[in-house]
């Protein structure tokens, strides 16, 4: 079976109820492909997922921004997996690079994370990518590499993960990845997998690409042969979050 098409909005720290409700609404009466075609999931920051979840059309889905390492318990202000499971939020993002860069998450730590995630029952969307220096430097699938290889240390089923692609120097910048950019790291990324997990991880698991999707560029990225989908910032607050829905067909 082929991979399905996986679009992800991350609202990261924006909303206000107002402001939630109306990209419901959006959501609610856009017209997109069926759910066997395209999966998605929004993101909101967790005091908005119950309402999220609550109002949003069935078969979208939600995913929480992250979540604490391991049980919870005395570890204040952070939100635990068995809380996500309690509230039947699927999804969680994992790694994304505004929590490796401005927090601090080393990849072992991430990898901690996806692994605990996993163990309660959560599809993890885990992230990596490259900064701009990296990648000048010429050590993107290298870097790419690592961060998954920590992440491959960590766990032995891949099956409720997608590994999303988004280079730090797209994110949020306008300046996108070209589709060859893009299709060269997903490439890379699908040979690590299948070299150093296996051909069946490789062939199946969905590696998604995010920085800067827009409506107007979706459309070519999502026709790479290794680009299984997107997680969009900025462009899944908005309603041109359809049409990146729609670049599934
Ligand atoms: O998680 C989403 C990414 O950080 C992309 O954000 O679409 O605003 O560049 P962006």
């Amino acid at each position: 079976m082929g991979r399905k098409f996986f679009v992800g909005g991350n609202w990261k720290c924006n909303g206000t109820t107002e402001e939630v409700n109306k990209i419901v609404s959006t959501l609610n009466a856009g017209e997109v492909p069926s759910p066997d075609v395209v999966e998605v999931v929004v993101s909101p920051p967790f005091l908005f997922l119950p309402l999220v979840k609550t109002s949003l059309r069935p078969e979208f889905q939600v995913a929480a921004q992250n979540c604490w390492v391991k049980k919870g318990g005395a570890f204040t202000g952070e939100v635990s997996a068995e809380m996500l499971v309690n509230l039947s939020i699927p999804w969680v993002i994992i790694g994304h690079s505004e929590r490796r860069l401005i927090l601090m998450e080393s990849n072992e730590f991430v990898a901690d994370k996806v692994a605990y995630a996993l163990s309660q029952g959560l599809k993890v969307i885990a992230c990596i990518g490259e900064t701009l220096e990296q990648r000048e430097a010429g050590s993107t699938v290298a870097v790419v590499a690592e961060q998954t290889k920590a992440i491959a240390a960590k766990i032995s089923d891949w099956t409720n993960v997608v590994l999303a692609y988004e280079p730090v120097w797209a994110i949020g910048t306008g300046k996108v990845a070209t589709p060859a950019q893009a299709q060269e790291v997903h490439f890379e990324l699908r040979k690590w997998l299948q070299a150093n997990v296996s051909p069946e991880v490789a062939e199946s698991t969905r590696i998604i690409y995010g920085g800067s999707v827009t409506a107007a560029n979706c459309k070519e990225l999502a026709a790479q042969p290794d680009v299984d989908g997107f997680l969009v910032g900025g462009a899944s607050l908005k309603p041109e979050f359809i049409d990146i829905i729609k670049s599934a067909e």
